[in-house]
């Protein structure tokens, strides 16, 4: 018999899943010692890569879409970075790195650490990733043991749970709410805290919410974390992108010898560099040594010329972040106002990042639907590729994601026609 997995997939039926043949024909006698091991079968995708699959199928069809469901910036890195890159190529900068990276690049990285927070960073700390995603892999690789609990956002960015889970350890979601403006607040942390909790993995600015952590927010969750004997693991990737004069604050503020905080942040969103897979994780001094082992044995090192681009992003970088930034301010007004507009639909301000969380839970309950079926609709029938809220964990379920990464024409074109879409669809 073939192995079988499930893969979340928006069909023109609304399916929530399609079997996946891991045998490549049911006529093949496998011998039944070849199989994929359970932790690889049981590794929950990132949803937005599989609706950007199902909408490019229908363009190639000839289909119109509109993009939303993507948390990529529109914009092409900026031309310094890669010209950097580019003359690093040419003059050869083309071998192995140490694996946490080269000096100057983790010089750079904790110096502007040090700059923007106020702490010493050493640079030794500092181990230089495949994007952050990779970095959050490593960081759990390091410390998760079977049976551990890990407390994390949701809803939230799929690959902490899944993470989690890969390594044999028990994700304890913290529920976002609304009232809260969807923070993690310490209250919510302190209640799913226990012996066994091993780590607190917050996001600020958040995917999918925009949510951003206040000072207390963020001082109070590593307080506790200091008293629980646990880690704080900080994904900090959107925080440059950050609206309404508000100010991001990192554990590292609060974390006076270092000790709790694995700081995970990547060059993907603010530098738009999402296809360069640069990303770097700052640890504490004793998980150092560990994770560079994982690394090591995961990807030995980082592109070395990937890295040159990295630096000059770090040294010469921040004025094309604050340009894009405001282009997402803009952006975010516009996905504000239309979204104001819209019948049974609202949305909590986003503080942060890109992502509008919109609350469609009147128009699902009238449909009879969730909110898949309601992103496979909108796909399917009206040509807007959005992200449906349960992708991002159960308790985003009644809610829909949309990334104003995009241009302002689209942006209110796909929102207007999600308006009318959700009109027809509730009966208004
Ligand atoms: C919260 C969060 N963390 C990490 C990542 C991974 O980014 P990358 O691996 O491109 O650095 C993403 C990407 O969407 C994200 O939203």
């Amino acid at each position: 018999m073939p192995l079988h997995i499930y893969l979340p997939h928006i069909s023109p039926q609304g399916l929530e899943k399609v079997e996946i043949a891991l045998a490549w024909d049911e006529g093949v006698k496998l011998n039944p010692r070849l199989k994929a091991a359970r932790r690889a079968l049981e590794i929950e995708g990132e949803s937005s890569f599989l609706v950007l699959g199902n909408a490019k199928m229908l363009e190639t069809q000839g289909r119109r879409i509109i993009h939303l469901e993507i948390g990529e910036p529109d914009f092409t890195t900026p031309a310094n970075i890669r010209e950097a890159a580019i003359r690093a190529l040419k003059e050869g900068e083309t071998h192995y790195t140490p694996t946490p990276g080269m000096l100057e690049l983790r010089r750079a990285i904790a110096e502007k650490t040090a700059q923007d927070f106020g702490v010493e960073v050493c640079f030794e700390n500092v181990s230089v990733t495949l994007g952050s995603k990779e970095a959050i892999f490593a960081a759990l690789a390091s410390i998760v043991e079977e049976g551990d609990e890990v407390i994390y956002p949701n809803p939230g960015y799929q690959a902490y749970a899944s993470g989690v889970m890969f390594f044999g350890g028990k994700p304890v979601p913290v529920r976002l709410r609304e009232e809260d403006e969807f923070r993690m607040t310490p209250d919510e942390v302190n209640r799913l805290v226990s012996d066994r909790t091993k780590a607190i993995i917050i996001n600020s600015p958040q995917n999918p919410t925009g949510a951003v952590l206040s000072r207390d927010d963020v001082k109070g969750i590593v307080e506790i974390a200091k008293d629980a004997g646990a880690y704080v693991i900080s994904d900090e990737i959107y925080r440059y992108i950050i609206y309404d004069g508000l100010k991001h604050y990192s554990p590292l503020q609060f974390d006076e010898n270092l000790e709790n905080t694995i700081v995970v942040d990547g060059f993907s969103k603010y530098y738009a560099m999402t296809g360069w897979r640069l990303g770097y994780v700052i640890t504490p001094e004793h998980l150092t040594a560990p994770l560079q082992l994982v690394l090591n044995l995961v990807t030995a090192c980082p592109s070395s010329f990937i890295q040159i681009g990295g630096l000059e992003a770090l040294r010469n970088g921040s004025n094309a972040v604050r340009e894009m930034v405001e282009q997402y301010a803009i952006r975010r007004g516009v996905v504000i106002e239309e979204v104001s507009k819209m019948s049974g639909v609202h949305m909590v301000r986003p503080r942060g990042a890109f992502y509008g969380f919109l609350n469609v839970k009147e128009i699902i309950g009238r449909a009879g639907i969730n909110s898949l079926k309601l992103a496979s609709i909108l796909l399917e029938k009206y040509g807007v590729a959005v992200l449906h809220g349960s992708a991002m964990g159960s308790f985003g379920e009644g809610y829909v994601r949309i990334s104003y990464a995009n241009s302002v024409e689209n942006i209110r074109n796909g929102l207007r026609i999600m308006s009318k879409a959700f009109n027809e669809i509730a009966g208004f």
